[in-house]
C-alpha cells in the first residue's frame, strides 16, 4: 500500500463549509416543508449576475475560439500580458503604488493560491495566523506539516495564534515573539476589520526587523470605501521587502463561479536557502507556477481584463456597493436586535457577537431552525471566534430584507 500524507489525518473534522452544508442538507431534508424557505448567508459567495462588460468580454473571447485566425491554445502561465498590465495600471499604478506587470501571476484563485504558496517556503518556519482566520491558511499549513497535532479547542499546535478581539477592534498586534511568516487579511474574512496606515505599518515594520514575510490577503480590497484605509498592503513603504499580496476577482467581479484572481510578488522580496543564501521569492514561485499550471482559461482572463475598463470599473462598483448596502441593512438589524455588531462597513461580512452568551453553534442552530437563516458560526474560524457569528452579505436585496426582518422577530 502507498504510504499517504499522514499530516491530513492531524485535521478536524471537514473543511467549514462543507460541515455548515452538510448540517443545513441534514435539517433541510428532515424539514422539507421548511426547505424552501431557508436563507443561506454562510458561505461568502456572490448571487448577483457578473458585470455586462465581462459577460461580452467572454462572449466575443469564445467567439475567438471558434476561429483559427483568433483561437488561443495554451496561454503564458503567469497570465496574459494585457491583463497583467491592466491590473499593474488601474490597481497599483494609478493609486500610486509600485507594482509592475512582470511581479503579477494570474491563477484560478487567491484560495489556491494563499494555499499553494506553501510549496515555496521550507518546513522550519515559525508561522502566525490570524485568530479567528480564514480556514485555508491553517488547514493548508498542516496539510504541509508545518504544524503538531491539533488541541481540543481546534488550534494546532506550533502556529502562533494572534488573537483578534473586540479590544484590537479585531486588528491583530505584531507578534511578541520573531515569526517567519505572517498571514493578514484585510479588510478581513471573518470579522470584517479594516486596518488603518499605522496598523499596516506597524506591521511592515515588524516584518523588516524580523525577516518576516507578510502573506497579505487583499481579496476583499475594493469594499473598502473609507478615505486613508490602504487598500494593498504595498501602499506602505518597505512592503516589497516583506510582502506579498493575494488578490481575487471572485468578490470584485462576481467571479466565484468563473475562476480568477493573482499574486503579486515584488522582485525584491528574498528568502533564504538551507545554507543561508538569500534567494528571490519570485524566481521561485515563478518556476512553481510554469510547471503545475497552464494559466487561467484565455476567456476567463478576458472577462477579468474587461473590468479594468472605465465601464468595467462603474460597473464593479455598482455591484460592490450592492452589497455594501446588504451589509449595511444586516448590520443595522443586528444592532436593533440588541447585539454587539462589527465589519459590515468596508467588507462585506457582518461579525456579530452570539445573545446571552450563546456558543456559536449552538446558535447556528437556533438561526438554522428558528428563522431558516444560515451563517456561519465564529468558532468554525478558530478559538478566538467562539461567541460570535458571521452574516454574509452577498445576497439579493430581497433575501436580505427578509433576513433582517427574521432576525428581528427572533430576538424580540
Ligand atoms: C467565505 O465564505 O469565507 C469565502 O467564500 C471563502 C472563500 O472565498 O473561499
Amino acid at each position: 500500500m502507498a504510504h499517504i500524507n499522514d499530516n491530513f489525518l492531524k485535521l478536524q473534522a471537514g473543511y467549514l463549509f462543507p460541515e455548515i452544508g452538510r448540517r443545513v442538507a441534514a435539517f433541510a431534508a428532515a424539514n422539507p416543508d421548511k426547505a424552501p424557505q431557508i436563507i443561506r448567508c454562510g458561505i461568502g459567495d456572490v448571487t448577483e449576475p457578473l458585470p455586462q462588460v465581462a459577460i461580452d468580454a467572454m462572449h466575443k473571447a469564445v467567439d475567438d475560439q471558434a476561429k483559427r485566425e483568433t483561437f488561443h491554445g495554451y496561454g503564458p502561465e503567469q497570465g496574459y500580458a494585457w491583463l497583467r498590465e491592466a491590473i499593474a495600471t488601474v490597481s497599483y499604478q494609478q493609486r500610486g503604488i509600485d507594482i509592475s506587470a512582470d511581479e503579477i501571476y494570474v491563477s484560478d484563485g487567491a484560495k489556491c493560491d494563499t494555499g499553494n504558496i506553501l510549496d515555496i517556503f521550507g518546513h522550519n518556519n515559525i508561522i502566525a495566523v490570524p485568530d479567528p482566520v480564514y480556514p485555508v491558511y491553517v488547514d493548508t499549513n498542516v496539510m504541509n506539516g508545518n504544524t503538531g497535532a491539533a488541541r481540543p479547542d481546534g488550534s494546532y499546535e506550533g502556529l502562533v495564534y494572534l488573537p483578534c478581539t473586540p479590544e484590537n477592534g479585531f486588528v491583530p498586534d505584531v507578534p511578541s515573539q520573531h515569526v517567519d511568516i505572517a498571514y493578514l487579511c484585510f479588510p478581513n474574512n471573518p470579522t470584517g476589520a479594516v486596518a488603518n496606515y499605522e496598523q499596516l505599518k506597524k506591521w511592515v515594520d515588524y516584518a523588516l526587523a524580523n525577516d518576516t514575510i507578510l502573506l497579505y490577503d487583499g481579496a476583499y480590497e475594493a469594499f473598502v470605501t473609507e478615505e486613508g484605509i490602504p487598500t494593498s498592503i504595498f501602499a506602505i513603504p518597505g512592503a516589497r521587502r516583506c510582502a506579498i499580496e493575494f488578490r481575487s476577482f471572485s468578490k470584485q467581479g462576481g467571479f466565484t463561479g468563473v475562476r480568477c484572481g493573482y499574486i503579486v510578488i515584488p522582485s525584491e522580496l528574498q528568502g533564504k536557502d538551507a545554507a543561508g543564501n538569500a534567494v528571490p521569492v519570485s524566481k521561485l514561485w515563478s518556476r512553481r507556477h510554469t510547471t503545475k499550471f497552464n494559466g487561467a482559461s484565455y476567456i476567463v482572463q478576458r472577462g477579468a481584463a474587461a473590468l479594468f475598463t472605465p465601464e468595467g470599473q462603474q460597473q464593479t462598483r455598482a455591484l460592490i456597493e450592492h452589497y455594501l448596502t446588504n451589509a449595511k441593512l444586516l448590520s443595522e438589524a443586528c444592532r436593533k436586535a440588541g447585539l454587539k455588531v462589527w465589519g459590515g462597513s468596508n467588507a462585506p461580512y457582518v461579525w456579530v457577537q452570539t445573545p446571552d452568551g450563546m456558543g456559536s453553534w449552538e446558535f447556528f442552530d437556533k438561526m438554522l431552525q428558528e428563522a431558516l437563516v444560515v451563517i456561519t458560526p465564529g468558532a468554525g474560524f478558530g478559538a478566538h471566534g467562539e461567541g460570535f457569528f458571521r452574516i454574509s452579505a452577498f445576497n439579493s436585496r430581497e433575501n436580505v430584507t427578509e433576513v433582517c426582518a427574521r432576525i428581528a422577530k427572533l430576538l424580540a
